[in-house]
């Protein structure tokens, strides 16, 4: 069977405006997206610019938007008919890559590493389960940014709001029964309280992080010094 993808193409250096380039390809069921991408690669137009590395939802290189949704092309099954884009909110490195530089050049500011002020009361350190699972969760963020390129918050003030993907990453140490550091002023300077809650970022999350339930929470938490998390 023949499926036909349309895929965003420009590149910045040589095209004066984006434009969108018709394939075709062979559709077999079970194929994913990253097949599609590849068997075009390598058979039709070997200048189609993509990332990947993994192949197995686990690098975060491959999101992209495909018909109208933030997914990983290595995970979602390929369709007869596709449109695909490069994720919004990002500048377009080449076709469908796009530039995770200025994003990535945050995260000294985050403070993503355990920070400890006291030593443990006791050996073994004992656990707060209910912590321990909201840990977990955000915990399995890839780091793909198929929430940042839906959140509207972060779409209109970039500057402002530090994006769902960075308080997911941020949550893992506010989460960590270990880390004893008040991180209420860093979450605030972050632009915490700007979410509206729309949970479009949890929507489109391939791992299920929860980046909207973990700023609700550390905002309760953390922000409003409630108890336990
Ligand atoms: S819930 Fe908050 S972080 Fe998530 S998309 Fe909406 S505004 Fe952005
Ligand atoms: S929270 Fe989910 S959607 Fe956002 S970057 Fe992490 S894995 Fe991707
Ligand atoms: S190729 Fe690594 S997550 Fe898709």
């Amino acid at each position: 069977m023949t499926g036909h993808v349309l895929i965003h193409r420009f590149h910045p250096q040589k095209d004066a405006v984006p434009y969108t380039q018709s394939y075709t390809f062979r559709y077999e069921e079970g194929m994913s997206v990253l097949n599609v991408l590849n068997q075009i690669h390598e058979e039709q137009d070997p200048t189609l610019g993509y990332s990947y590395c993994c192949k197995a939802v686990k690098c975060g290189l491959c999101g992209v938007i495909i018909n109208g949704k933030p997914c990983l092309t290595c995970e979602q099954p390929a369709l007869p008919e596709m449109t695909l884009e490069p994720l919004h909110g990002f500048p377009v490195l080449k076709d469908l890559i796009v530039d995770r530089s200025e994003y990535e050049a945050r995260r000294p500011d985050l403070r993503l590493y355990l920070e400890r002020n006291a030593d443990p009361a006791y050996q073994p350190e004992p656990i707060d389960m209910l912590r321990f699972d909201w840990f977990k969760r955000v915990s399995r963020c890839i780091e793909c940014y198929c929430c940042v390129s839906v959140c509207p918050v972060y779409q209109k003030n970039p500057q402002e709001f530090a994006g769902p993907c960075a308080f997911t990453l941020e949550a893992r140490q506010v989460f960590d029964p270990r880390d004893n550091l008040n991180r209420k002023i860093l979450l605030k300077d972050m632009g915490i309280n700007q979410c509206i809650g729309c949970k479009k970022c949890s929507s489109v999350c391939p791992m299920d992080a929860g980046p909207m339930e973990a700023i609700l929470k550390m905002r309760s938490v953390v922000c409003n010094n409630e108890d336990n998390a």
